[in-house]
């Protein structure tokens, strides 16, 4: 495979919000050329700016919103690298390469499911907002430990979301995998997806369209058809731990969606130089900074 290093510029930008969202930091930065240049699912390296040389190596933050000139990201502090960029204060400054990564693939049409676990939301927002401006219909599905974590959903704000927590202390108790079952299985082959809106509350309805549906789902020769061949099944974008997203591969697997999967892994440079990050896939070996970190669901071996 061709060692395809990814031009990328770093940005030295100073941090103007930075406040807790419960167990998260969200930290606001002017970085307009980020702001300008980056897709739904790309990431940036960053650390601290100037002499502080521990820790050396940037981290890998998700772009969880644009905001004109702002770039946001949520951080989740689980060692050296985020602990010291949730310290970061307004007037503080930090070194960004990037954006980088591929970023999901927005080109689909119909209706969309979002789903997100623990830190793995953070990209997420940015996602379903880019999709719900496309005009699909998107719904979110989002899951955390605990309370702490998934007050996080707040920044979702006006779009339609689900939280589930593991110990039920915010939102439904469960797994996002529940509920994303539920959905696709309700689409049984001969239902569309905007038919069962029983299941799936008030969400899809732009599929919902005579046109869409037609009678033909319900003709005779199409009695068999499932609802991948009939294209009305909703795209999936996850981002999350890895054993939750092999539940949605798995699921998506079963009743024949297409799910996109963002993928965590460790970074070191972050532009495909290092081969630090590589993930198994079908076609072998690939990078999840420069070949990734979206990958289509069933590219990966899980
Ligand atoms: C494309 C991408 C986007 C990301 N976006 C965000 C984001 O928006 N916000 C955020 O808080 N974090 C995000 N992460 C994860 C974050 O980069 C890592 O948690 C961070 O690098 C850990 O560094 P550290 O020095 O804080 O912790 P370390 O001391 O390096 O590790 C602390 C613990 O976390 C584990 N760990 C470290 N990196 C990862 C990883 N990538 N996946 C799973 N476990 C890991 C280690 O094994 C260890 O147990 C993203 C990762 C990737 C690859
Ligand atoms: S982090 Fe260096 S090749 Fe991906």
């Amino acid at each position: 495979m061709d060692a395809q290093l990814i031009p990328a510029s770093l940005f030295d930008c100073p941090v103007v919000e930075s406040r807790p969202v419960g167990a998260y930091r969200l930290i606001s930065f002017v970085a307009r050329e980020i702001a300008a240049l980056a897709r739904p699912g790309q990431f940036l390296m960053v650390r601290a700016a100037g002499q502080k040389l521990d820790p050396l190596l940037p981290r890998p933050l998700g772009v969880h919103e644009i905001d004109s000139d702002l770039v946001k990201v949520l951080i989740e502090p689980v060692g050296r690298g985020t602990i010291s960029l949730a310290g970061m204060r307004v007037g503080d400054r930090l070194s960004v390469l990037g954006p980088l990564g591929n970023g999901f693939d927005m080109t689909g049409e119909g209706p969309a499911i979002v789903v997100g676990g623990g830190i793995g939301a953070a990209p997420l927002a940015f996602v379903a907002r880019s999709l719900s401006a496309r005009g699909r219909d998107v719904r979110c599905l989002l899951g955390f430990r605990s309370r702490g974590q998934a007050v996080v959903a707040e920044l979702f704000r006006n779009l339609p979301v689900e939280v589930y927590t593991e110990d039920g202390s915010m939102g439904k108790k469960g797994l996002v995998s529940a509920p994303l079952s539920e959905m696709l299985c309700a689409l049984d082959g001969t239902d569309s997806f905007s038919n069962n809106t029983s299941s799936a509350g008030d969400f899809p309805s732009e599929a919902s369209s005579a046109e869409t549906i037609s009678g033909d789902s319900a003709s005779s020769d199409d009695e068999n058809s499932c609802a991948a061949d009939t294209g009305m099944f909703p795209e999936i974008f996850a981002c999350g731990p890895d054993p939750m997203l092999a539940a949605v591969d798995r699921i998506c697997r079963d009743c024949g969606a297409n799910a996109q999967v963002s993928v965590a892994a460790h970074m070191a440079c972050g532009v495909g130089a290092c081969q630090g990050c590589v993930i198994k896939t079908v076609d072998g070996y690939r990078r999840a900074c420069s070949e990734g970190p979206v990958f289509p669901s069933t590219d990966i071996e899980w």
